[in-house]
């Protein structure tokens, strides 16, 4: 196994190349590692950066964000896409205050039981803010990791459980150099072994990479899922809840048609706002919550 091997040099290669991200300053917190996680499993660093700091100056704490009203959340929340983790983030938010007394909860266990905080997330605030031992498994780790140490170009679709396990083996047994190991993991998979084109030659774990040594064999497994968005029902969502982010007041139900030409398609985007309670009606209006 080359995990000890290898544990110095991918240290090192990301205090050389790291980006300097707010979220990774030292004792940065619970709660802004939190926002920050919720915020970067869907949408770009770049995009996150302004989200981040406004939402962060506006609720400073989860009391703060707690004693808003889901609307405004969802309404800072922009147009950083997937809207349900502005509600989730309340929600959490509201637990945080009435159990943890508004304290985020240190380990992963009591992470785990908020509400919409995943096993990704509960891990990631476990490990970045706390400095504890934890299996930090995103999309990029994840990659890195199967490339590696597997041989092959992508993982399977969901985490299994003889990743765990390997993940398990490798992972430092300090809690604090884990986390950093976890991070670094992270920046080797978003600047050098990205989806589409591996930068092998300074890449720390380079002679030691079993994709590499296998002359880079393509994905073999059920075809990946693809980004596309432009008429699909979540644009059709999206451009409903600017309309509605964008106005002040409730809007007319019928201004949704002025957004989205396709009726029967405007039809399901708006139930699934409603059933998400992303927007809710108040007679022929609707309006944020
Ligand atoms: N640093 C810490 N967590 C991160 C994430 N999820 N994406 C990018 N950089 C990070």
């Amino acid at each position: 196994m080359p995990s000890s091997v290898a544990h110095q040099p991918v240290l090192q290669w990301y205090a050389d190349h790291k980006r300097p991200l707010p979220w990774r300053e030292p004792g940065v917190g619970g709660w802004a590692v939190l926002v920050s996680e919720v915020m970067l499993q869907q949408t770009p660093v770049a995009r996150v950066l302004p989200a981040y700091y406004s939402f962060l100056q506006r609720w400073p704490t989860p009391a703060e964000l707690a004693s808003d009203t889901a609307g405004n959340a969802v309404r800072m929340w922009g147009r950083l896409g997937y809207p349900r983790r502005a509600l989730r983030l309340h929600a959490a938010a509201t637990v945080i205050e009435r159990e943890h007394q508004g304290e985020v909860p240190t380990s992963y266990d009591e992470l785990r039981r908020l509400p919409g905080v995943g096993d990704y997330t509960a891990a990631a605030v476990t490990a970045f803010a706390y400095r504890k031992r934890a299996l930090v498994l995103d999309t990029n780790v994840r990659r890195v990791l199967v490339r590696w140490l597997g041989g092959s170009q992508f993982p399977p679709q969901h985490v299994t459980a003889t990743e765990r396990l390997l993940t398990e083996t490798v992972l430092p047994t300090d809690g604090d150099v884990a986390a950093t190991w976890s991070v670094a993991l992270m920046e080797v998979g978003a600047l050098l072994c990205t989806a589409t084109r591996p930068t092998c030659v300074p890449c720390p774990v380079r002679d030691l990479c079993a994709w590499r040594a296998a002359g880079y064999p393509p994905h073999d497994g059920p075809p990946r899922r693809g980004q596309s968005y432009a008429g699909t029902d979540r644009q059709c969502r999206g451009r409903i809840l600017a309309l509605l982010r964008d106005s002040d007041d409730p809007v007319a139900a019928s201004a949704v048609a002025s957004v989205w030409d396709d009726a029967a398609q405007r039809q399901r985007a708006l139930s699934s706002l409603l059933d998400d309670g992303l927007v809710v009606a108040h007679g022929e209006t609707l309006a944020l919550p």
